[in-house]
């Protein structure tokens, strides 16, 4: 049977790109759906014209889980601690398969696990093993792209636009694997498409745009395409994790995740380690020079 797929978080800055991939890909499937809070259904308007239903309720309740195949959540940054919940209300209301809200970095590897930036992926990760454990037809799916290069080459790591200079938290030289936001959402579609290995409960797909690539390199593209020369100023990225301490100690959680996710890009971690998986789909990712030009009406 063609998968049955509810979205939760489907109005969000990833979830609208994703609905709208699924979208192409309808005829594979057999539900396309997003949750809705009841009072933001009027979001999904345009959606649903489409041909994407409309679940209304909440995504603690099974209920809201019935007749679905598979779960992709996207839950953003204040949603993230609830995917444990998440997880045994889909279990409850029948799903089988559940994608979490990771879609980045590879989050075992380096720092990341202590990372506060990424705690509630890290929860929800250890909340998936021991559901399978418990449920042996439970299966999850961990896709990871590194940073989006929309996200990477943006103000929040410091650069301006405007006057060329970037001055990101991290060290020179740190690699990095960056897709763009575009193949991300051909990847997460693409891969419900790829029959489990009936053999375990959890895949990864390991599948960055560009594997490889210094911050260097990206600063470099982006002075081209413009046709200007970027000053690269590295800060220190302890006073990044002064500041994420010191907003811990205040209680504003927003900005000590803030803080924390300053220094993710450039400590070496942003690196997805092989073997790769782009080899299962059957398109060529754009890769960040061509995202950059694209970016810029280069290209
Ligand atoms: N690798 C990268 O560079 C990169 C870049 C961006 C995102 N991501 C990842 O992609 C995933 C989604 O991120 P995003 O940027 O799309 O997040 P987002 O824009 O913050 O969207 C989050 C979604 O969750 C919903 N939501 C938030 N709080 C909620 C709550 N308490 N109850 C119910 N729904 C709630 C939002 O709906 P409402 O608007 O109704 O609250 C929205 O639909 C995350 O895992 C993120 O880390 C990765």
């Amino acid at each position: 049977m063609a998968p049955r797929v509810l979205i939760i978080g489907g109005s969000g800055a990833v979830g609208k790109p994703l609905v709208d991939e699924f979208l192409k890909q309808r005829s594979h499937f057999e539900r396309i759906a997003v949750l809705a809070d009841p009072a933001k259904i009027s979001r999904f308007a345009d959606a649903e014209k489409k041909g994407v239903e409309i679940v209304v309720g909440s995504f603690l309740d099974a209920s809201s889980y019935k007749g679905f195949d598979v779960v992709v959540s996207l839950a953003g940054n204040a949603a993230m601690k609830l995917q444990p919940g998440m997880i045994e209300a889909a279990i409850a209301g029948g799903a089988r398969h559940f994608y979490p809200s990771e879609f980045g970095g590879d989050i075992s590897v380096g720092d990341f696990w202590q990372n506060r930036y990424f705690r509630d992926k890290v929860v929800t990760r250890d909340h998936l093993a021991a559901k399978a454990k418990e449920h042996p037809d439970f299966r999850y799916t961990l896709v990871l792209t590194g940073p989006f290069t929309e996200y990477a080459v943006s103000s929040f790591n410091g650069i301006d636009f405007e006057k060329h200079t970037v001055e990101p938290y991290g060290k020179p030289g740190a690699q990095l694997s960056v897709t763009a936001m575009a193949d991300v959402m051909r990847y997460i579609v693409g891969s419900i498409l790829i029959p489990f290995d009936g053999s375990k409960n959890v895949r990864e797909f390991r599948v960055p745009g560009e594997a490889r690539i210094t911050w260097e390199t990206l600063v470099e593209y982006l002075g081209e395409v413009q046709g200007v020369e970027y000053k690269l100023t590295y800060l220190d990225p302890r006073e990044a994790a002064a500041k994420q301490e010191e907003a811990r100690k205040s209680g504003n959680e927003d900005e000590e995740v803030f803080w924390a996710g300053k220094s993710v890009m450039l400590n070496g971690s942003g690196l997805i380690p092989g073997p790769l998986d782009n080899a299962k789909f059957s398109f060529t990712p754009e890769t960040a020079k061509e995202t950059i030009q694209r970016l810029f009406g280069k290209k």
